[in-house]
């Protein structure tokens, strides 16, 4: 079998909002890369032995004494570099350059002028008759002086120096952001380089399912596996990977907590155990978590709680178990390089994760996380691969504590049950009209008042539900959906008709902030 990550390409993080996108990029071009701080070790960039090395943007000013900078030797390790943003700034500088605050800051689009058609970077992108690409700016420093054996490429009304390169060399600086979709041939520019590092396209999704397949029997051989199965894209696709690579010898643990959403554990029984052979076992502790839940309102408390009952049930069940070596995590990319600070406090750390919230400690299990290296996109591709149901790989994200946190306060069965058939029909009518996809998130929320309606002649006192729905990218801050008026119209009076306890429906027109996108 080829080997999937021989030819790869190194990102030294300078910390910028768009990094990890270059990785996707990257990745989605066929090649393997990785994303670590700016002040790595060289020793570790020497063992990682990469094709090629990206330097990223990031947020400081290189005119500043104390800014970061990338260890010099790496211009010594004769392979290409592209920099990007701040990554260029700092290897002109580095290399004999000079920048300077720019006389007027570019931030959003900006056309950028490649006079130099000989460029081994952009030569080939742009077309003979129009020499200008629609690119993505973000900068207040730029280069003012290119170092020794670089030629200018390109530049822009308000960026002198927009692009330069050194062919001989290999050194190629982009001030503008070409991982970004927003710069038309970001793509192409980023595989130009790629292919100027000579990397083979080897991280394709079926080279990844069966690198990771083997991998993961190589690493079990004919040792037993546990996994807490949630439902989740990626339990679901690590339950799908393991089921592919040893079969008989994984066991899932799927705990029922009822807090889930309509039909959801049944869903997933039907998908793992009946349709892949998964050996699945449900543990349905709806009492436990009621129990424990019922004396409580607090949303903080309510999670511990529940975080809490499902490691004792989780323990429980796998306790009954005999001979089991290791417990398979779900794990992704993301969470390996989650934002902190580097050696310098600059860039990101490495910091490990627990997926499953919480491991039972005393089970002395070897980890196994074979998504570890996986951005959730690829996690969702694998998905579609190894023919997970597509609503499970592309739903909207649902809290760990599920419903718990949907039902404001005290939790009760009868509440949850209400709330499972009004969040039902809000799914429902979603898909129905085509807007499901159109929101990043989607929801129900019961409200634990009563309030008066009427219902032909008969009045009613009954429960509000709040419908809840989101646009966001990354769930820091979201802009409340503008649903249209008739779609929330036939949602609520479906809700109001077909479900007894609820007399009105509302619509949450938050935004966040000020507002949360759960209301607990
Ligand atoms: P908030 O409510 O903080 O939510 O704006 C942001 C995103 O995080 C999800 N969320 C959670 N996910 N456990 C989780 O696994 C939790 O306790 C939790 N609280 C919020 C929320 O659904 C949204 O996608």
């Amino acid at each position: 079998m080829s080997d999937i990550q021989k030819d790869k390409i190194l990102i030294l993080d300078f910390g910028s909002q768009y990094t990890q996108l270059i990785a996707r990029r990257i990745r989605e071009i066929g090649v393997f890369s990785e994303l670590v701080p700016f002040d790595i070790d060289i020793d570790y960039i020497r063992e990682f032995d990469p094709k090629g090395i990206i330097l990223s943007g990031g947020p400081d000013t290189v005119t500043s004494t104390d800014s970061a900078r990338v260890d010099s030797m790496v211009f010594e390790l004769n392979i290409p570099i592209l920099g990007i943003c701040y990554g260029m700034q700092t290897m002109s500088v580095q290399l004999g350059g000079s920048a300077k605050s720019a006389s007027k800051h570019e931030y959003g689009f900006a056309s950028v002028n490649v006079k130099y058609s000989s460029s081994k970077l952009l030569g080939h992108i742009v077309k003979d008759n129009n020499k200008s690409l629609d690119v993505w700016m973000s900068h207040g420093i730029e280069v003012s002086k290119v170092p020794d054996g670089f030629d200018i490429v390109a530049s822009s009304s308000n960026c002198a120096i927009a692009a330069i390169e050194n062919s001989e060399n290999n050194l190629f600086g982009l001030q503008f952001h070409p991982e970004v979709t927003h710069t038309a041939k970001g793509k192409e520019i980023l595989e130009r380089f790629v292919d100027i590092c000579d990397c083979e396209k080897e991280w394709t999704v079926k080279n990844i399912v069966k690198n990771t397949i083997s991998k993961l029997k190589e690493i079990l051989g004919d040792k037993k596996v546990l996994l807490g199965l949630s439902g989740g894209v990626d339990s679901s696709v690590v339950a799908a990977l393991l089921q592919k690579a040893v079969g008989d010898q994984l066991t899932c643990i799927f705990v029922d907590n009822g807090l889930l959403r309509l039909n959801e554990g049944d869903q997933v029984m039907e998908t793992f155990s009946k349709n892949m052979g998964v050996k699945v076992i449900r543990a349905n502790a709806q009492e436990k978590f009621y129990s424990a839940l019922s004396e409580e309102s607090d949303p903080e408390i309510k999670r511990k709680i529940i975080g809490r009952c499902f490691i004792e049930v989780f323990d429980d069940e796998a306790k009954k178990l005999k001979d089991i070596n290791f417990l398979a995590q779900g794990t992704i990319y993301p969470d390996v390089i989650e934002s902190a600070g580097s050696k310098t406090g600059k860039a990101k750390v490495i910091k490990s994760h627990h997926n499953v919230g919480g491991l039972p400690e005393d089970l002395n299990f070897e980890l196994v996380e074979p998504l570890r290296e996986l951005f959730k996109d690829e996690v969702r591709e694998i998905g579609v691969e190894l023919g997970i149901p597509y609503e499970m790989l592309f739903r909207h994200p649902f809290p760990g504590p599920g419903l718990g946190v949907r039902i404001l306060g005290q939790i009760k069965e009868e509440y949850a049950n209400i709330l499972r058939l009004a969040d039902h029909i809000f799914m429902e009518e979603l898909y129905n009209e085509n807007l499901y996809d159109e929101v990043n998130q989607a929801f129900a929320v019961f409200l634990p008042i009563k309030s008066v309606g009427v219902t032909g002649d008969e009045r009613r006192y009954d429960f509000v539900i709040s419908l809840r729905a989101v646009e966001t990218i990354d769930f820091m801050t979201a802009r409340w959906a503008r649903l249209p008026y008739d779609f929330l119209d036939m949602v609520s009076n479906r809700i109001i008709n077909e479900i007894p306890r609820v007399s009105r429906v509302v619509y949450d027109i938050s935004g966040k902030p000020p507002a949360t996108i759960e209301w607990e």
